[in-house]
């Protein structure tokens, strides 16, 4: 493991004012102080009373099975339907009318969807994917836009208890295809394409050139969304709209043990291959509700609630999908890109459907500064009244920005830390009961147990740093890695045996509130989206030109990393001709994703190693971030890296 990173830990003390709520905010809030000492005096009992909050089939006893521990079980006995959760209990309830989503695509067309239409389309997709042979336990590749349908075809999922695993739509054919058959998905459900930035975003090429790769899949469900010419393949690709929408709207649900899988979310990992991360049914929508309830202070009556992310990602799936819809939320998604047609197309939309809770990333946050407070200045954002934060550290100045510039110097903020793996929030502030520190998760939520630990495993005293751990299961933590429960077990539960290591660097302060200071493994993080450093190089060494590579990521203040990697090439290659570093870059593009592309690619004749053989990435930082190098005495040749860093300064930043 790597020296822990502390990149941000100077500038945090310039910033000591401190945020409490109004007394009218606190008087209104959804949860008071009250819930922590509930949650510390029957911590069971306390998720036992947030589960109830669910609709049951049948109830469950059973609160936590730790016995085979770290495989937890929660509320193993009851069932129940996942889908019925997030609506038919609630046109039941009379809420049929309510808004579940304002759809706005980004061309400016718009859809508003009531719960009552979302249950009816989701029925139908469900006897839809009944009939292209989908059955419980069945796993389902979803690889869309950011567009209604996807919604649908996650929740038609859910309710046929058929686990799916949504692909992010920028990663490439390769990604797609790797996962596909990790989890043996044998049905896809794809779009012609999605809007981005004025164009046609194509989808189903990359779907085509995954499944030569895939020969279980016998069926893709195709949205037609852009209207774009696609490649057709008879028997095996059917359009949504001549499938799901003639399919009935009357579907009845199954209960489903509340362990039941719910969906694979693949993240990376610290090796090569991604992680595909198994949540279950009811203790994660337990998790993603009360949290979505008790951090934003959801008024589902009169709250528009808006998580400006991806449904690609975990923040998607708990935050626009499972938590909003569970809690009966009137939601906005939104298909585009934040400048499309112009830079304050995100703060029209707030204007536009008066959002009341804005859920985003820092690196948004820091681009919206870049450009220029003007734009948000343009729209009335009086609505506003909590505004959010994940996926990264929030540097003090952009908190500060964001809650004078978007907040109106009056909403809290929330800067909530999870992590795919633990499905829904762990730690942060209540808006109604935490005065927030600018930089600061603050405090684990209640009935969620957390610790900064050195490392030998002994929490630190406050003022110092370490290692964050969480000591206790919760209800919506990862039961496994997809395939691999050796991994599992190896990758959270043996650095720190009995707790489980989240990755990330930590530091308490005086008052003991917890700092999040970034991975402290091979993981990067750029622009809130979490790449492997391995995964990188893995996918440089397999181009013929490349021997060796090594990737770091280095401080970038937009996007917090950027990637940097240094390859030497093949004798044969050469000196790999003038374009070496474009293609190696488009090669990475094409085998992972546009996000893992590199902003810089070094060809060095050396890599700085151990006399082990262990690439120091420590030391590559340094020269990716124009510090001094750190102590080398542990490279087995002392002088590669002055040639390494004589080379970094005469080669430009490729970044586009
Ligand atoms: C990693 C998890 C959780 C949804 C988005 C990312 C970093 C996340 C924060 C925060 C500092 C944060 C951590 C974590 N991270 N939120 N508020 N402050 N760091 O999910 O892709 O699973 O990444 O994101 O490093 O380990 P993910």
């Amino acid at each position: 493991m790597s020296d822990i990173v502390t990149p941000t830990l100077d500038n945090l003390s310039e910033e000591s004012r401190t945020f409490p709520p109004s007394d009218s905010f606190a008087a209104a809030a959804n949860v008071t102080a009250d819930a922590y000492r509930e949650a510390d005096a029957d911590r069971l009992g306390f998720w036992a009373e947030r589960a109830r909050r669910l609709d049951w089939a049948t109830p469950f006893e059973q609160v936590l099975d730790w016995s085979n521990a770290p495989f937890a079980r929660w509320f193993a006995d009851g069932r129940l339907n996942v889908a019925v959760n997030c609506l038919d209990r609630h046109v039941a309830a009379g809420l049929g009318d309510r808004v579940a989503f304002y759809f706005e695509g980004e061309p400016g067309d718009s859809r508003t969807i009531t719960y009552r239409e979302l249950t009816d389309d989701v029925c139908r997709a469900a006897n839809a994917l009944t009939d292209l042979g989908v059955r419980a336990g069945d796993r389902v590749a979803i690889y869309m836009p950011m567009i209604p349908e996807t919604v649908v075809a996650m929740l038609a999922c859910a309710r046929l208890g058929a686990p799916h695993t949504v692909v992010f739509g920028g990663f490439s054919s390769e990604a797609l295809a790797t996962r596909i058959l990790d989890c043996d998905a044998h049905v896809v459900i794809t779009a012609d394409g999605g809007w981005r930035r004025g164009s046609v975003a194509p989808l189903k090429p990359a779907v085509d050139d995954a499944l030569a790769q895939c020969p279980d899949v016998d069926a893709v469900l195709v949205v037609r969304r852009t209207g774009n010419d696609v490649a057709w393949t008879e028997g095996r690709d059917h359009w949504w709209h001549e499938t799901v929408d003639p399919a009935s709207p009357h579907h009845d649900p199954e209960a489903f043990d509340a362990e039941h899988p719910l969906y694979v979310m693949y993240t990376s990992g610290t090796t090569g291959k991604p992680k595909g991360i198994l949540h279950t049914s009811a203790g994660y929508l337990t998790g993603c509700s009360w949290t979505q309830y008790e951090v934003f202070d959801v008024k589902p009556e009169s709250d528009v609630y808006w998580t400006a992310a991806d449904i690609g990602w975990v923040t998607g799936h708990s935050y626009i999908v499972y938590g909003p819809l569970s809690n009966a939320t009137t939601s906005v998604l939104y298909e585009g890109t934040p400048d499309f047609p112009d830079k304050d197309r995100w703060w029209s939309i707030i204007e536009k459907y008066r959002v009341s809770i804005l859920y985003c990333a820092p690196t948004a946050i820091r681009t919206h500064m870049k450009w220029g407070h003007e734009y948000a200045a343009r729209h009335d954002l009086s609505s506003l009244r909590v505004i959010g934060s994940v996926g990264e550290p929030i540097n003090p100045e952009a908190y500060i920005w964001y809650r004078s510039h978007i907040g109106g110097d009056r909403t809290p903020v929330v800067d909530t830390w999870w992590q795919t793996e633990t499905g829904s929030i762990m730690i942060s502030p209540l808006p109604g009961v935490t005065a927030g520190k600018p930089g600061a998760a603050m405090t684990p939520l209640p009935g969620v147990s957390a610790d900064v630990v050195d490392d030998d495993g002994n929490s630190v005293p406050n003022g110092s740093g370490g290692y964050l751990v969480l000591t206790e299961p919760w209800p919506s933590m990862l039961r496994t890695i997809w395939g691999d429960d050796d991994r599992y077990r190896e990758t959270y539960w043996s650095r720190f045996p009995g707790r489980y290591f989240a990755g990330d660097g930590a530091k308490r302060d005086a008052d003991g509130d917890i700092w999040l200071l970034g991975r402290v493994d091979d993981v990067m993080n750029v622009a809130g989206h979490r790449l492997s450093t391995t995964e990188i190089e893995s996918a440089l060494v397999a181009n013929p030109k490349v021997a060796e590579a090594a990737v770091v990521g280095r401080a970038d203040e937009t996007t917090g990393q950027a990637v940097v990697a240094f390859v030497i090439l093949r004798s044969e290659a050469g000196d790999g001709g003038p374009h070496v570093a474009a293609e190696l870059r488009d090669w990475v593009a094409n085998q992972i994703g546009k996000i893992a592309r590199p902003a810089q690619i070094m060809v060095v004749a050396e890599l700085p190693k151990t006399r082990s053989g262990k690439i120091m990435r420590r030391l590559l930082r340094d020269v990716a971030e124009n510090r001094p190098v750190g102590d080398v005495t542990t490279l087995a040749d002392t002088t590669v890296m002055e040639t390494i860093r004589s080379g970094m300064a005469s080669s430009a930043n490729q970044e586009d």
